[in-house]
């Protein structure tokens, strides 16, 4: 049984200019021990369809799906209350925008340990230490003096890595990372990066792993669905899409990579494959 699964995923915002359909009918699924890749543009809806898997998009957003599970449980039966004990606890997300996603009233080391008083029921001497190990294990340098700053106090680099502190912190059974590393600089990257694959491969955890970048999904995934204006124009596993993608707008991700360089400059991707969208029935 996947851990996650969904079929026919349609996301429609609520705008000023009437309803905007930023998810098209996306379909996937996650397994135990199993990297999906999530790649394609800016805009295509992936962390608006997985903001929908996790229940936290506003109320402007109807979301539909044929089908909508996790560990077998149907996400869209689920009342609000159900729904928050799986939330944060057995599937947590790593936010694309770590500044917007901690509250900047409470200290860095509440904000951790109330993940584990709600999730887990641990007491405070426990909490305190399991949030100490956290941020160690994140990287982040006197762990127990930073327990006491406030987000505005850290770096981009830090708080980013504080989120996915907080979002390891219960060993979810699936996480959602979304950009997980693109605000930390190179060394950082491969430490949280080794630290999401040590997870998966200890606690069996699922990764869901949204990125721009091709060298991460190379380096993580086991599968890759390619993304384009809220329609999955392809899925292979990590090998066959990088030896033999079938759509171009693929191939175009692909020869983009600095390794593919044409001399001293990189190809560009057109915003629109107006032939291939239309092949795969997304509207322009
Ligand atoms: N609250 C909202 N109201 C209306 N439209 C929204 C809202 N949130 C997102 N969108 C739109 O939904 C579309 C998909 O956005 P999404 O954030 O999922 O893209 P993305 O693939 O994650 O892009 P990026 O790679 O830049 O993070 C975009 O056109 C975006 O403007
Ligand atoms: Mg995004």
């Amino acid at each position: 049984m996947a851990l996650l699964e969904i079929e026919n995923l349609v996301v429609e915002f609520q705008t000023a200019s009437g309803p905007f359909r930023a998810v098209d009918g996306v379909s996937l699924k996650v397994h135990e021990r199993e990297v999906l890749a999530i790649v394609g543009e800016s805009g295509s809806g992936k962390s608006v369809s997985m903001l929908a898997v996790m229940g936290l998009l506003p109320w402007t957003a109807k979301v539909t799906a044929d089908t909508m599970t996790f560990n077998g449980r149907d996400l869209l039966k689920l009342s609000h209350s159900e729904r928050r004990k799986i939330v944060g606890k057995d599937m947590a997300m790593i936010f694309q925008e770590p500044m917007a996603s901690l509250n900047p009233c409470f200290t860095v080391g509440f904000q951790i340990e109330e993940v584990l008083r709600i999730h887990l029921n641990m007491d405070r001497a426990k909490r305190r230490a399991r949030a100490i190990e956290l941020l160690q294990l994140v990287g982040i340098p006197d762990p127990r003096d930073r327990l006491g700053h406030y987000p505005h106090q850290m770096s981009g680099g830090q708080c980013q890595r504080v989120m996915i502190a907080i979002a390891i912190a219960c060993n979810p059974k699936l996480l959602i990372a979304d950009e997980p590393t693109t605000a930390l600089d190179v060394t950082i990257q491969k430490q949280i990066l080794d630290l999401l694959m040590k997870l998966q491969a200890e606690h069996g955890m699922g990764l869901i792993m949204i990125t721009h970048n091709m060298g991460v999904v190379a380096e993580t995934a086991d599968r890759v669905i390619v993304q384009y204006k809220g329609r999955k124009m392809e899925e292979a596993d990590v090998l066959s899409l990088f030896e033999s993608p079938k759509s171009n707008y693929t191939k175009a991700l692909l020869s983009a990579l600095p390794e593919n360089a044409v001399g001293d400059r990189l190809p560009t991707i057109a915003g629109f494959m107006a032939d291939e969208a239309a092949a795969a029935g997304v509207a322009s």
